[in-house]
């Protein structure tokens, strides 16, 4: 692998972009309104909150549906088969959208934009797309649509760049909780995986723009923050301070923001001095996303996740003797090519050992470019679905005895909206990641609510205001 250093945006280059952004709203032909589609992960739904920001300071205003805009741009993702085949899906249907408005522009850009080979293609059988941009030119925005409102043809632009670029426009999505994206990338090349291909060499953000922006959050009354990064506890790597993510979340936790989240952490770097801030915080929640993929090391070790099945159970039980009741969520794989039965077993009892508060599974998808896609043995499709159905009967029964921990405690929920049952509801999410329901009112949105946990109903917990 070529040594690739992070490329720091600078004010001036960014000035330039708020010049063209400029230029663009004072354009005859230019979009009024937007719309943006997002799929994939928190990462990707921070950048459409970016996108969403540039585009207002070109004078665009939000759509309410792809329908009604003038431009519309698809996020998109490519970690399975089907993110990626949804948003293609969806793409080409814009097509017949511009039948009724011939002044659409179609952009594309994200995960899936960057993979090797994207760019000729979109030029080659998807014609009808405008523009296109990889993750690392997300905040060249203005100048991309500049050009694109000045040609006929579509522009295209891919760099394999690792950009950091601060202070760019954010459009939050919500009002009271928000992300902060801490380090971009991933180094750690899961042999399934195709996220460091298309989000480049793993870079930290500077530690004091980070707090900036956390102090700048919570003085507008943001109540929680959510850390991103795709490993978020090897934060710091290449930074010549010497911050590490412990450290990190101790300065932040001093900011005041009542609750601070994070997401995702590799069990290799989950450090002890990590549980221990942990153990010792006031505002970082008490709940850890650990993902575990799998059950058996053999598959682990074709996996390159470098921990055994021992080595990730001795972390939860650390992270359980600093955290008591605290609320574990996991990703698992199951039919990675070569999986037995067997080593599919090893998968169902850790997950019955483990307890998890919840987990997304998956079916393994072969990623062109990544080790296990030329792997031998790949596994039926008729295999891996009933795999994945008895894996998530084992979670659903698991999730059913963590949850009722809850029942009878009391939780600090942060309402999140009206509940889908009933509009007399409302429900969020307690300090332990659990989404829990009580009697409320749309005043309530946004607010920090103490309640208590009565009973568990088709496995959503139910609870009162104390
Ligand atoms: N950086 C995070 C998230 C990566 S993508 C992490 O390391 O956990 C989110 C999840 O998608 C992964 O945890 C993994 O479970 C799943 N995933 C990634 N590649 C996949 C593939 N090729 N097929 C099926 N699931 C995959
Ligand atoms: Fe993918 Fe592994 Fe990196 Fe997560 S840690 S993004 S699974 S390569
Ligand atoms: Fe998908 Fe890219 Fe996230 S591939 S999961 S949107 S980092």
């Amino acid at each position: 692998m070529a040594e690739r250093k992070p490329v720091h945006i600078t004010k001036e280059q960014l000035a330039e972009q708020r010049g063209y952004a400029a230029e663009v709203s004072a354009m005859e032909n230019r979009p009024r309104s937007y719309h943006v589609v997002t799929y994939g992960c928190q990462m990707n739904a921070h950048d459409s909150e970016k996108l969403s920001g540039m585009l207002r300071q070109m004078g665009m205003e939000e759509a309410p549906t792809r329908e009604d805009a003038d431009f519309v741009i698809f996020n998109t993702c490519c970690v399975r088969d089907n993110a990626e085949r949804r948003a293609l899906g969806n793409v080409t249907w814009l097509k017949e959208v511009r039948k009724k408005n011939p002044n659409l522009i179609i952009a594309v850009c994200g995960c899936m934009i960057q993979q090797p080979g994207m760019a000729e293609k979109i030029l080659k059988q998807y014609k009808f797309i405008d523009l296109a941009f990889g993750t690392s030119n997300l905040w060249r925005l203005p100048e991309l649509l500049h050009r694109t409102l000045r040609s006929d043809r579509s522009v295209v632009v891919v760099e394999e760049e690792d950009s950091i670029a601060e202070d760019l426009p954010v459009q939050r999505l919500r009002q009271d909780a928000a992300y902060i994206t801490i380090m971009y990338g991933c180094d750690n090349f899961c042999s399934y995986c195709i996220v460091p291909y298309v989000r480049g060499r793993e870079r930290s953000r500077d530690p004091e723009a980070i707090l900036r922006e956390a102090r700048e959050l919570h003085a507008s009354g943001v109540k929680e923050i959510m850390l991103l990064g795709q490993n978020v506890n090897s934060y710091g790597k290449g930074l010549e301070c010497g911050m590490n993510f412990p450290e990190l979340l101790r300065r932040l936790d001093e900011v005041g923001i009542p609750r601070i989240r994070f997401m995702t952490s590799h069990p290799k770097d989950l450090s002890d001095e990590l549980i221990e801030v942990l153990g010792q915080s006031k505002h970082i929640l008490p709940q850890f996303h650990l993902p575990v993929q799998h059950g058996n090391d053999e598959i682990l070790r074709r996996m390159n996740r470098r921990y055994t099945r021992e080595q990730y159970l001795d972390k939860v039980r650390k992270l359980r003797q600093a955290v008591p009741g605290i609320g574990l969520t996991t990703d698992i794989i199951v039919g990675f090519p070569g999986e037995t039965e067997e080593q599919f077993l090893d998968t169902l009892s850790i997950v019955e050992e483990v307890g998890y508060d919840s987990a997304f599974t998956f079916i393994y998808s072969p990623r062109t470019g990544t080790v296990a896609a030329s792997m031998e043995d790949q596994i039926p499709e008729d295999v891996a679905t009933d795999r994945i159905k008895r894996l998530i009967a084992a979670q659903e029964a698991g999730q059913k005895k963590a949850m009722s921990r809850f029942i009878g405690s009391e939780e600090e929920v942060l309402v999140e909206g009206l509940s889908r049952r009933s509009d007399k509801a409302v429900s969020g999410h307690g300090r332990h990641g659990v989404s829990i329901t009580f009697p409320g009112t749309e005043s309530d949105i946004g607010q920090i609510v103490r309640v208590r946990v009565t009973e568990m109903k088709n496995n959503t917990l139910m609870g009162e205001r104390i």
